[in-house]
């Protein structure tokens, strides 16, 4: 069938831009840098202590260049040499942290856009373990030249070609080991940044199962995806309801990663997959926002990148990942406002706002999940305007019904930089979902809009331990900020990597 010229993707892996990019690049540990072959190199520079020798100014010239070693500036020395210097601000030798290593990586990538061959030196990687440093570099240096290029005639800037990497006195091995691992997280990270950066129509809920697919075979997980009809003998009426105005069929995509021996545990990430957003009949009012809701798949994309990851790294736990696939559209067939939808299990719900459309497919995924019969449940969602305004774009809502859970999320988001912050499930508020008709209604207060949609989406698991993520905020980012590059941030995908890796039940 010929391909509408309005559509990129899927055709094969090429469609997604970011896998080529990653199969190009390579990155190395080395006992010194190739000098010669290499466009720039890169050297830390903190506030406090001696220079790195081979820095050709003192502290005072770079002072007056106006470079004080704060973290995320950099100061290219251009000289006669063919190779051109970059001092990378680190801060204070002290405050050196794997968050601080991974933002020097990708300020440097950043000084240096049209350099595909570069060196970085790190005189000292301070309280930081060898693997972890050699981590965040490599997502730094990969996730800071990250650029959404498929639809321009030309590229930007040149995808990076080598990448070099000279740490003083840390273990090779442990050193190599890290980068791998770098490789992999980053290479998730950019995928599930290219499918939410991809326009809504060239990505629908059908294509993304066709995608899926596609990725499943590369990295070693099962996918299996439900069309429509399959949908209405599973029961699944959120997803179906939310799909019913629309042109396009939805999909629920279900993906399994088996790991070699025993399973660790069974974790399950449910990620709303809301190919466009439009509002429905309770239409969105046209401002630049609206842009942005391509994006609402975002969660379904970071669980899907996840799992990508997960056999390079030697997952020891069994996953499972429903994506809850469909746009939200207003047509003649839509759902109305005062319809009552009918979950997986049998729960009724009211809809009073076809806007709060995330709830309503995620309910039949959290439903599957606690059928699957899994140890946990982590969702994540580009869930409410609330969360943005109450945390900002840096920062997730983080909810759940077991702390342990939610402890090792906040642990993995601290690990990876990707912010998130404990919010209550106040019970007291979840009267404002009551509905006079059904079991429950979509839409509660006007004020803790992120709480309440969180009370609402824990009616849905039963007792299996669930954690929330709501990452309506950090979905995207208006700038190139540290890791972060400007469109979707693909957030979230490496503290479901992980908390999966080596996921055991929790108590
Ligand atoms: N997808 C939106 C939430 C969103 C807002 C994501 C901004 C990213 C940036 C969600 O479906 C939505 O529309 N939520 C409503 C819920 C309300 C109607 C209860 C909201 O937040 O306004
Ligand atoms: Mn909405
Ligand atoms: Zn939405």
């Amino acid at each position: 069938m010929t391909r509408s010229p309005n559509k990129l993707i899927p055709a094969e892996f090429s469609a997604i831009p970011s896998l080529a990019a990653s199969d190009a690049v390579g990155v190395t540990a080395v006992d010194e840098l190739g000098a010669g072959a290499l466009e720039a190199i890169g050297v830390l520079v903190h506030s406090d202590g001696d220079l790195p020798d081979g820095v050709p100014l003192d502290r005072a010239a770079l002072g007056r260049a106006g470079f004080e070693a704060k973290p995320g500036t950099t100061l290219v020395l251009a000289g006669a040499e063919p190779t051109l210097l970059v001092v990378i601000g680190a801060g204070a030798v002290d405050d050196l942290s794997e968050a601080g290593l991974r933002d020097a990586a990708a300020a440097f990538v950043r000084a240096v856009p049209k350099a595909t061959r570069i060196g970085l030196r790190v005189t000292t990687i301070g309280t930081v373990d060898a693997t972890s440093a050699a981590r965040a570099l490599t997502e730094g240096a990969l996730l800071g030249r990250y650029r959404y290029d498929a639809l321009k005639a030309t590229a930007r800037e040149p995808k990076l070609a080598t990448v070099e990497l000279l740490l003083d006195g840390v273990d090779a091995a442990a050193a190599s080991d890290g980068i791998a691992q770098g490789i992999v997280t980053a290479r998730a990270t950019a995928i599930a940044r290219d499918l939410a950066n991809t326009p809504p129509s060239h990505l629908t809920a059908s294509d993304l199962a066709d995608v899926a697919t596609i990725l499943g075979g590369r990295f070693g997980f099962d996918v299996e995806a439900f069309d429509k009809q399959e949908l209405i003998e599973m029961g699944c009426g959120g997803l179906l309801g939310v799909n019913a105005g629309s042109a396009e069929e939805p999909r629920l995509v279900v993906l399994r990663y088996t790991p070699a021996g025993e399973p660790s545990g069974h974790l399950g990430l449910v990620g709303k997959g809301i190919m466009y957003d439009s509002g429905g009949i309770s239409l969105k009012p046209s401002d630049p926002m609206h842009l942005l809701m391509k994006m609402d798949m975002g969660g379904a994309a970071s669980v899907l990148a996840a799992f990508t990851a997960l056999r390079d790294l030697g997952a020891t736990a069994a996953v499972s990942g429903w994506l809850l696939c469909t746009d939200n559209m207003p047509s003649g067939s839509a759902y109305k406002l005062g319809d009552v939808l009918t979950a997986r299990g049998g729960k009724t719900v009211e809809v009073k706002n076809t806007d709060a459309e995330g709830r309503l497919v995620m309910m039949d995924g959290l439903v599957l999940a606690t059928e699957a019969g899994v140890d946990a449940i982590i969702d994540i969602a580009t869930l409410t305007g609330a969360a943005l305004m109450a945390l900002g774009p840096s920062t997730a809502a983080l909810f759940g019904t077991s702390q342990p859970l939610v402890d090792r999320v906040k642990a993995a988001a601290d690990a990876t930089d990707e912010p998130a912050w404990q919010l209550p499930l106040e019970r007291k508020y979840r009267k404002q979902l009551d509905s006079d008709i059904a079991d429950i209604s979509n839409l509660g207060g006007a004020s803790a809009g992120a709480a309440t949609a969180g009370l609402f989406l824990s009616e849905f698991v039963g007792d299996t331990p669930w954690a929330h993520l709501d990452i309506a905020g950090t979905m995207q980012s208006d700038a190139d900020d540290s890791w972060r590059s400007k469109g979707a941030t693909g957030y979230g995908t490496r503290i479901l990597i992980e908390v999966a890796r080596g996921f055991t039940p929790v108590a």
